[in-house]
């Protein structure tokens, strides 16, 4: 009796101690809510809507936005910066749509309906795109934000942009089927759907250029993560549907897809490698597209070879990270912080002169999520299981606390488990306040807005600005920090 007295009295301490210690960092967070609605606000600004009209003049021609066109930034070449952002890339519009999709679920019912209609346009937008020129249509990585294609010479095709539409999509459709809106589901979203991945599903075998839009080459680990993500989303989503057809299919691709990622396990390097036929050429090694295929092609399973907490990914995130450690001189400044992340470390793309690669918000905002996704793991789990085959993750964390292997677990000593998620959760945190250092104020009330990167010597803002992706990455990751708190 007295021994279970004990006990439980020990089991409440902790248990309010815990969580008292974690609402502390719940309430001091990198963004506060205030700069938060001033990301999403940015973001948004970069979405065509009826009211919200872009106007671009090319070659004597003036081509108007359509509603849903997503820009994937509104710089347009000058002086400073060479390349045209001013287009609707299909992997960043699903991307930042599958994101404006989790604000319209996080959402009041009032502000649900201002987001539908962004959900609504980013549909007929792409319902367009689908249909333009035929299945071709469906590997181009961008087009013109009146809907039209882009004939210019590109990276194409590309084959992620119509598994991450298909992502977002699904997405789309669970979200409107619990407002009630099954038969917009059934015509008008299901359609488009079925399109992308029949596609993928005769074309992932194929030569296609990499997310990046760098390497023509097959077996790309960024695109294979999102298009077996979305075929197994797909299989779920078609059975609750009553079509076990279809879902049967995309159950077959999704195995097949599984079977063809193991060879981008390179156990000689010890870390994932993005295309397996390139491993010496630009990003086609080490790359922190490996990061964005976890998460964006994250199924969610602990058991999955490349999950978030497998020993292959976690020991990526080691050499990714060692990687990036001494390349720039904004991490070899701060050098007792997680790194800035770039690409890949041998990148030269700057928007100009191909002159040095820099560090990106967006992929450095991934490492961030990445950290706050593991600890949501841990939290869950309630035990952290520290190996010979994961050490260097954690060595690289904070060396003097994780010194061993060991099982640190809540049940045994809640104190040492909270200690543990605190320092993953720092991590993420000093990740953003280091990229947030770097963000820029066009005037006294303009503040917090992120280009696309971050010039490796100074840290002035450089390439594309007001890059969408680098917010949506951003409201991403701070969604996921300490979400089910
Ligand atoms: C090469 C860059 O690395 C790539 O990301 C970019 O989109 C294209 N050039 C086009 O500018
Ligand atoms: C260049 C990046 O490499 C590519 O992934 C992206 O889609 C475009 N910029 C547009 O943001």
């Amino acid at each position: 009796m007295k021994t279970l007295g004990k006990f439980l009295f020990l089991l409440s301490f902790s248990a309010c101690c815990f969580s008292n210690s974690l609402t502390y960092l719940k309430n001091n967070t990198p963004y506060n809510s205030h700069e938060l609605e001033t990301i999403k606000a940015y973001l948004f600004a970069n979405i065509a809507t009826q009211e919200h009209v872009f106007s671009k003049a090319v070659e004597g021609q003036v081509i108007k936005s359509l509603p849903g066109a997503v820009l994937a930034s509104p710089s347009y070449q000058d002086t400073t910066f060479f390349q045209d952002y001013q287009f609707h890339w299909v992997r960043d519009a699903a991307i930042t749509m599958d994101e404006v999709t989790t604000l319209y679920d996080l959402a009041s019912q009032k502000e649900k309906k201002q987001l539908h209609t962004y959900l609504e346009n980013y549909i007929n937008f792409e319902s367009l795109i689908q249909k333009q020129h035929g299945e071709e249509s469906l590997g181009e990585p961008k087009y013109n934000i009146d809907g039209s294609v882009w004939q210019g010479p590109w990276g194409r095709p590309q084959y992620d942009g119509p598994a991450l539409r298909a992502i977002t999509l699904i997405h789309i459709a669970n979200s409107l089927l619990k407002q009630n809106e099954e038969d917009y589901v059934h015509s008008t979203i299901l359609p488009l759907i079925i399109t992308d991945l029949d596609f993928v599903m005769n074309k992932w075998q194929e030569k296609a250029f990499d997310l990046w839009e760098e390497l023509n080459d097959t077996d790309h680990f960024f695109t294979k993560m999102v298009q077996r993500k979305a075929f197994v989303l797909a299989a779920n989503f078609f059975n609750q549907m009553n079509d076990p057809a279809h879902a049967q299919n995309y159950q077959a691709v999704a195995a097949k897809l599984s079977h063809s990622l193991e060879q981008h396990w390179n156990a000689n390097r010890g870390y994932v490698t993005e295309t397996i036929h390139q491993q010496f050429y630009k990003g086609g090694g080490l790359n922190a597209a490996i990061i964005l295929g976890a998460l964006y092609g994250n199924l969610e399973d602990p058991n999955d070879p490349f999950a978030i907490n497998s020993n292959r990914v976690m020991n990526s995130i080691y050499y990714i990270r060692h990687g990036f450690k001494h390349l720039y001189r904004v991490n070899i400044d701060n050098h007792y912080n997680p790194p800035l992340l770039g690409r890949y470390p041998s990148d030269v793309y700057d928007g100009m002169n191909d002159t040095y690669g820099n560090p990106w918000f967006l992929t450095t905002h991934q490492l961030a999520e990445y950290y706050y996704t593991l600890t949501n793991y841990y939290l869950n789990k309630k035990a952290i299981t520290i190996t010979a085959d994961n050490f260097l993750f954690f060595h690289q964390v904070n060396h003097q606390f994780f010194s061993k292997p060991e099982v640190i677990s809540f049940d045994r000593n809640p104190a040492r488990f909270y200690q543990a998620i605190s320092e993953l959760i720092q991590q993420g945190d000093d990740l953003l306040h280091a990229s947030k250092k770097y963000t820029a104020c066009y005037n006294t009330y303009s503040c917090t807005h992120m280009s696309e990167q971050i010039d490796r010597k100074q840290g002035e803002q450089v390439s594309a600005k007001d890059l969408t992706w680098s917010y949506a990455t951003l409201l991403t990751a701070m969604q996921t920090r300490l979400k089910d708190l």
